[in-house]
């Protein structure tokens, strides 16, 4: 058998204040959720060796970089996207102001790191979202996505634990294959 491959992806999760980014970060990696707001200040920094059943020779560990949403960080976050491999773009399905912003969330990442690594589009909190109070339509999503190139669009729930682990999964294998051209 050929000797396993291993390497670190740096992946970078954006979007407004409160949109849930934390909470999706906390989900993947420790499986757990809290209720409360904690805004992050600067960033958060979290790891998870990832499993590709696809590709079972390659190790990959993945450096998930949560940066703080807030208005008043902005000046301390481009620093952050340096090196960073693929760019999770997380807005709030129920609140559309978070859906509009992701196109400013787009230019503030690439012009650090430009156009051409993977991104993702999240809509969290499909839960609140069934319970009536939706401000974004998944066509509106859907439409967005392929405004932004992105390799796929996923509606979350970081609470209810639902299609976190896609969203990390997909990111990596575009990575993967960009990359290592398999
Ligand atoms: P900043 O760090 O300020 O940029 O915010 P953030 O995007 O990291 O948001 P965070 O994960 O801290 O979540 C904000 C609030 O939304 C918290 O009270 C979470 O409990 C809640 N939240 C996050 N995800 C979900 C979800 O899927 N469903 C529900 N109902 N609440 C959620
Ligand atoms: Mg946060």
């Amino acid at each position: 058998m050929a000797a396993a491959k291993s390497f670190i992806y740096k992946i970078c999760v954006v979007g407004d204040g409160g949109v849930g980014k934390t909470s999706m970060v906390l989900r993947y990696c420790e499986n757990s959720f809290k209720e409360n707001y904690i805004m992050t200040i600067g960033s958060n920094f979290s790891t998870k060796q990832i499993n590709l059943d696809k590709y079972p020779n390659y190790l990959i560990r993945l450096q998930l970089w949560d940066l703080a949403g807030q208005k008043h960080f902005s000046f301390v976050r481009p620093p952050f996207y340096r090196g960073s491999s693929a760019t999770i773009y997380t807005f709030d399905l129920t609140r559309r102001s978070s859906f509009q912003n992701i196109l400013n969330w787009k230019a503030e990442v690439e012009k650090v790191i430009g156009d051409g690594k993977p991104s993702i589009l999240v809509g969290n909190k499909t839960d609140l979202a069934e319970q009536g109070n939706r401000e974004v339509g998944e066509g509106e999503g859907e439409a967005l996505k392929e405004e932004l190139k992105a390799i796929a669009y996923y509606e979350t729930s970081a609470k209810n634990d639902l299609k976190v682990s896609p969203v990390f999964k997909d990111v990596t294998l575009a990575i993967l294959e960009r990359t290592q051209k398999i």
